[in-house]
């Protein structure tokens, strides 16, 4: 007999299966009785009837509590009114473990104790969803990456510099050599990678020891970042476009039911899902400030303001021509004004706020030289970082997507910790 997934079920309508999983729920009325079967890949009802099977089996009822592990046999048919079409008739049930006083029941509870019981919430209808739309966002990225003639080029982690300022460092001793610093972004290894490669990404857990207590910062999270030799600014934006419309054309077409188990709106994903919008930073100050926003002319972009930026608009905006000063050293200058750089945010739409940060790279030797100069930059670190634009400088431009402030966007979850397995915050390193 076949062990059939729960996703297979529709090709075996009529057969009998073998089925493995945990039980998510019973409900029993008199002479029947019905195990929701969770698989991994999907929930399914099965329907146990008195009349046939063996005692033994129908008592189950009373044993099976809720995430006990078993194995059935069945036969499947289709049911227009079960969860799914489909459901399976019962004829055998193997019990692999009786779970006892699971925690987590199926109404509701505080998030604290969700959060203590992460190892075990994962399990949850809404977790579930959450972390197939992950997968599918990060599938949807390296297909468009690999498509594109982006190569796999892997940064290292532990590294002896800062790529985005030195504030949020995490450091460890490393042997001989002093302290290690966790990397925050691969992008200055990529820069090296595109002289060899021609355009690379790399897609990894980055590190920011940041004190923010807001729901949209981890101080783990996982990065793409992307980089392109001979790509200037304008098709640097262009890239990210095509790459954001990209994952959303494909959840709309895979992922309709991890979708609807969030009640995602998906008629507002299909609406982002068309040209994007790009506001200068002067332009997006001077609306915010109409608008009310006391953001100074210098200033990033808080939380509230991304938030009054995007409110009127459904596709995000690319908010571009920063004043040098809010930006890291690397960034190109803007040719007709050198106290702007050639860097752009992309500011989701409905609140979700920044998830792309970019920019085109300085690569001219003396201009990068000084500007490190004026931020006190070890020199003697980035040495190496300095050879890229004395053999064979070219323009350059990358970007840096966080995973989970997009799957936040997507799944239209409310807080960024429940878009990564084991989230780690200024408050939580557990379990
Ligand atoms: O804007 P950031 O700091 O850009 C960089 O690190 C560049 N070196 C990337 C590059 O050009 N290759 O970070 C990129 C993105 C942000 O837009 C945001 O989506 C996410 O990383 N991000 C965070 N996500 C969760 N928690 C945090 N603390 C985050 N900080 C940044
Ligand atoms: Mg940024």
């Amino acid at each position: 007999m076949n062990w059939v997934f729960v996703k297979d079920v529709k090709d075996y309508d009529g057969k009998e299966v073998v089925m493995k999983g945990w039980v998510y729920n019973k409900r029993s009325s008199g002479k029947i009785w019905f195990l929701i079967l969770r698989d991994g890949t999907g929930i399914i009802q099965g329907i146990v009837l008195n009349n046939e099977v063996s005692k033994s089996v129908f008592d189950k009822r009373d044993e099976l509590l809720q995430e006990s592990s078993v194995t059935i046999k069945g036969l499947i048919h289709e049911d227009k009114r079960a969860p799914g079409g489909y459901e399976i008739v019962i004829r055998d049930i193997t019990v692999h473990q009786i779970a006892n006083d699971y925690p987590i029941s199926l109404k509701e509870h505080g998030v604290e104790f969700l959060m203590d019981n992460r190892h075990l919430w994962l399990r949850s209808k809404k977790q579930w969803a959450i972390l197939r739309i992950r997968h599918a966002v990060y599938y949807a990225i390296t297909e468009y990456l690999n498509n594109n003639d982006f190569i796999r080029f892997d940064s290292p982690l532990l590294t002896p510099n800062a790529c985005e300022g030195t504030t949020t460092l995490f450091s460890v001793p490393y042997f001989n050599l002093g302290n290690a610093y966790l990397s925050q972004s691969g992008q200055l290894y990529l820069e090296a990678g595109i002289m060899s490669l021609g355009r690379v990404y790399d897609f990894g857990p980055v590190f920011r020891a940041e004190k923010s207590k807001t729901r949209k910062h981890l101080t783990e999270f996982w990065m793409m970042d992307a980089e392109a030799a001979f790509v200037e600014h304008e098709e640097n934006m262009q890239i990210q476009e095509e790459l954001i419309r990209y994952i959303i054309t494909k959840l709309i077409d895979n992922n309709k039911i991890e979708l609807d188990i969030l009640e995602r709106d998906i008629e507002k994903l299909k609406k982002a899902d068309a040209p994007f919008k790009i506001m200068t930073h002067k332009d997006a100050v001077d609306f915010l400030r109409d608008k009310g926003s006391e953001i100074s002319y210098v200033g990033d972009l808080g939380a509230q303001d991304e938030v009054l930026l995007t409110e009127d608009s459904d596709v995000p905006i690319f908010v571009e021509k920063w004043p040098k000063e809010t930006k890291s050293f690397y960034m190109k200058r803007d040719k007709e004004n050198p106290d702007l750089v050639l860097g752009a945010d992309l500011i989701a739409p409905e609140g979700y706020g920044e998830i792309i940060g970019g920019s085109q790279r300085e690569d001219d030797y003396d201009l990068l030289l000084q500007r490190m100069k004026n931020d006190n930059m070890p020199l003697e670190d980035y040495q190496w970082f300095l050879d890229l634009r004395k053999y064979g400088s070219v323009p350059h431009s990358g970007f840096g997507v966080g995973l989970e402030r997009l799957v936040t966007w997507m799944t239209g979850v409310s807080h960024i910790r429940e878009t990564i397995p084991f989230p780690r915050t200024i408050y939580r390193l557990e379990p």
